[in-house]
């Protein structure tokens, strides 16, 4: 493990190996000491600072999943080096905005993980009954988390056209969808955040906007297997998002072809889903799937299996 590697590309199809832009460490007082888990990075341009900001989920060395953290970088450079700020849960003392209402205060106050058996892993499917479901999205783990910070594991981040820059991940032991307002240099959090489709188990989150109308699509929970994709929209950033179908046509469709949503490319107005293929026994390996996004008669993107295609795809699905 070295830790992140940048590739550059003029054209999409021709890549260049820029190295390493963010090195763990060989301080093991480090926390992404070498053997830390480093997942999900992504970089944003902050146009203010001129700086480059990297946010990923990280994942203490030797402790599993459970640290849950979101770390920070920064530089001056798209390709690095980027320098490592610190690492968190986030938000820590802060209530997410849709649970300050005062009917969600009426629920919030009745929900209590103490009563629940804590030996039970709560991502296990067999603890799901309808009162834990209830309790999960009368936030039952925000309030548990609240004083820490909320647990933040697969990630994006999304810069809107006004340069507020936001951070999405998958918190509440990954049933729930947190996004999170990032500050004016991008570098913490301003304490604003809202939860999305609560006890849904979504993660994976990829975000873009067309026409004013925000899409997320993201996937359930089945760890380095695929499964089908989920797809979400919304008026603002901020939400209420609504769920459609899966956006996946065709074979293969309920397990997104094999893929796992990672991230959402626009080029010239057109839209490039990016997935991950994982190869868990042979992490090195793994492999990446692109497709372009298609829209429907009303506007709604879906997706469909290309073998083959290039960026003359566009035109010629539009046509
Ligand atoms: C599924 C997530 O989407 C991946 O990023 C990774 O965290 C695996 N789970 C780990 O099992």
């Amino acid at each position: 493990m070295v830790g992140v590697d940048v590739y550059s590309s003029t054209d999409l199809v021709n890549w260049k190996n820029e190295g390493v832009a963010l090195e763990v460490s060989d301080d093991p007082a480090s926390d992404i000491t070498r053997g830390c888990v480093l997942e999900r990075p992504k970089v944003i341009y902050n146009a203010k600072t001129g700086k480059f900001v990297m946010w990923f989920h990280l994942e203490l060395k030797g402790n599993g999943y459970n640290a849950a953290r979101a770390g920070v970088a920064v530089s001056d450079s798209p390709v690095g080096p980027f320098t490592f700020l610190r690492s968190g849960r986030v938000n820590p003392g802060v209530l997410p905005l849709d649970l300050q209402t005062e009917e969600a205060q009426a629920k919030y106050t009745e929900v209590n993980y103490d009563t629940y058996n804590k030996d039970k892993d709560p991502q296990a499917e067999e603890w799901w009954t309808e009162q834990f479901l209830a309790d999960v999205e009368a936030g039952m783990f925000a309030k548990r988390d609240l004083e820490g910070g909320q647990m933040s594991r697969d990630m994006t981040l999304y810069v809107d056209e006004d340069g507020t820059a936001y951070h999405i991940y998958s918190a509440e032991e990954n049933l729930t969808l947190n996004i999170a307002e990032l500050s004016e240099d991008y570098l913490s959090h301003t304490g604003k955040y809202v939860r999305v489709a609560p006890a849904g188990h979504n993660e994976a989150p990829a975000i873009f906007k067309k026409d004013g109308t925000y899409w997320m699509i993201t996937s359930g929970c089945t760890g380095w297997a695929p499964n089908a994709a989920r797809m979400f929209s919304a008026p603002s950033v901020m939400g209420p998002w609504t769920q459609y179908e899966n956006p996946c046509r065709g074979e293969k469709s309920e397990i997104t072809y094999g893929g796992q949503s990672t991230y959402i490319l626009p080029y010239n107005g057109n839209y490039i889903f990016m997935a991950d293929i994982w190869r868990p026994k042979f992490p090195s390996d793994g492999r990446y799937l692109w497709l372009p996004i298609q829209f429907d008669e009303n506007g709604i993107p879906y997706l469909e299996y290309m073998s083959a295609w290039d960026l003359n795809t566009f035109k010629a699905v539009e046509e």
